[in-house]
């Protein structure tokens, strides 16, 4: 995802019954708040793909339903805004619910198990002689995690029955690994028997194998399943991860479980506890129409003069990522340097523009990385860098309409994760691209599913085939660059967020 918009968004409450209900929960929500200089809160949209993706496929299903939007405060701002009653509401805005969750008992769910653990097992990420580590201090985390999810499936099930009273007609729609034991909550809070009742999980992330899984603690990696479990529809961006969990349920939780093959990926049925739950694949792609409008504007358009200038007629290569550990930033960064100490016919005639975002602050080893990824810009510069030629340009600072520039004006996209769920700016480069590009992309990206075949593919820890790719693609003939970059952002509209969602919800309705 490229990033972050601005816009208000305000607070507010349940609407009229009698419509369909949406119930959407994340930890991240898609509004957090700023105190002004006069202690006034000023909303602004939150960023990240999966608030963009599920804001959009909402869009497409809000003139039919009652939606609201469950999702933790996350800075003292939103604690603020929590308590608050707006005096007005953006039209068209999502009803948000904003959760104060004590603060010792959010950064411990938020910080020490969801983006330090679980996060962490299913990008197969953990330095293994050192992390991780289940001791008594986790065992403290894990409660506080039980509490936070909790919370939710307190407020949804509120939210459920606001109105009516019934929670007849409810769709509940529960994101990512932050909430993965609130289906299993919800489901025993308004009774498993309501047949008009449907609750959908879906993951953003990867899912491990079960010989990596089994890293967490046996209660822990029991509970993650029997919660997910809770739901009637369980979803991921691929079907390489679909898979992983089918395998999980069945090797951790001796469920039984049985999985297909069909066009769209693996789809399967976990019998559990005397409850089924489908599992399914539904890839989100990009609203092509909505993100080439956006492209058009001001600032967009004076981005791409700067980036032009700075270009001075090089060919371009494009990164766009926050600094996540998974984003595989510094292995890109030596590919292009073995590119330029390889390919010496390439001096002077090309510029890397890496954009790396801050990501997750709070957690010591993103700290490193961060530090990582400036050192080893600079070792380039000064290794390659003449008077005249300045053959990478590294932003950290978050511009977005920077980035939808870079992605118009880019020869070549790298997109290098070792372990992604989907990735977006996949799907955007080639949507956005002006002028044909091309995309050297990991295999290991959920995105590979979908794009192997216009995309370049590589293995994301070879960093001399990724040098070889980022050489092939800037040596394809313009024509062959247009042509897949055009097979490339098909395919990304292909799936849309409004599909993506209303599928969903059409799981949900059978
Ligand atoms: C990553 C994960 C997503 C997750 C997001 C949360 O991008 O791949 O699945 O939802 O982080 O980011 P946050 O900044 O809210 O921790």
């Amino acid at each position: 995802m490229l990033a972050r918009g601005a816009g208000l968004v305000l607070h507010g409450t349940t609407l009229p019954a009698m419509k369909r209900r949406v119930l959407v929960a994340s930890n991240r929500g898609p509004v957090s708040y700023q105190f002004g200089p006069d202690g006034t809160l000023t909303g602004r949209r939150g960023g990240g793909g999966l608030v963009a993706g599920v804001t959009s496929g909402l869009a497409a299903v809000a003139p039919e339903a009652e939606v609201s939007w469950i999702c933790a405060a996350l800075s003292d701002a939103d604690r603020a805004a929590a308590h608050l009653r707006p005096a007005a509401e953006e039209p068209g805005a999502v009803p948000v619910r904003m959760l104060d969750i004590p603060p010792d008992i959010f950064d411990r769910a938020y910080n020490n198990v969801a983006n330090s653990i679980l996060w962490f097992v299913q990008h197969m990420l953990f330095d293994t002689p050192n992390q991780p580590r289940f001791g008594r201090e986790f065992r403290q985390d894990w409660a506080a995690y039980l509490d936070y999810n909790e919370a939710f499936a307190a407020a949804m099930a509120d939210e459920a029955a606001a109105g009516s009273g019934s929670c007849a007609g409810v769709r509940a729609l529960i994101q990512d690994y932050h909430l993965s034991l609130a289906p299993r909550l919800l489901r025993d809070k308004l009774g498993g028997g309501d047949a008009d009742l449907g609750i959908a999980h879906f993951s953003h992330t990867p899912w491990a194998p079960p010989d990596y899984y089994r890293m967490l603690p046996a209660e822990v990696g029991e509970a993650v399943l029997d919660g997910m479990l809770g739901a009637d529809h369980v979803g991921f961006h691929a079907g390489r991860w679909a898979g992983a969990f089918l395998d999980c349920c069945a090797a951790i939780l001796g469920a039984q479980v049985s999985g297909a093959r069909d066009g769209a990926g693996l789809v399967g049925r976990v019998v559990h506890r005397g409850h089924v739950s489908e599992v399914a694949v539904h890839p989100l792609g990009v609203d092509a129409g909505a993100l080439r409008a956006r492209a058009q504007e001001d600032d967009v358009r004076a981005q791409a003069e700067v980036l032009a200038a700075v270009a001075r007629g090089r060919k371009l290569i494009v990164r766009v990522d926050r600094t996540e550990l998974s984003k595989n930033i510094v292995r890109g960064l030596d590919a292009y340097r073995e590119l330029l100490a390889t390919r010496p016919e390439w001096h002077g005639r090309v510029v890397h523009l890496a954009f790396a975002y801050p990501s997750r602050s709070a957690v010591p080893e993103y700290r490193a990385y961060t530090q990582r990824v400036r050192q080893t810009a600079a070792e380039i510069t000064a290794e390659f860098a003449t008077p005249d030629w300045n053959p990478l340009v590294l932003e950290v600072k978050d511009d977005y309409p920077r980035s939808l520039a870079a992605c118009t004006m880019a020869d070549v996209l790298l997109v290098n994760p070792v372990r992604d769920g989907m990735n977006l700016v996949a799907q955007e480069g080639p949507v956005l691209s002006e002028r044909g590009c091309a995309l050297v992309l990991s295999r290991e990206a959920g995105a590979a599913a979908t794009l192997d075949g216009d995309a370049l593919l590589v293995n994301p820890y070879d960093v001399s085939e990724t040098a070889a790719a980022l050489h092939q693609a800037l040596a394809l003939p313009q024509a062959e660059r247009r042509r897949r970059s055009d097979a490339l952002a098909a395919t990304a509209a292909a799936s849309p967020p409004a599909r993506w969602l209303g599928d969903q919800l059409a799981a949900l309705d059978r």
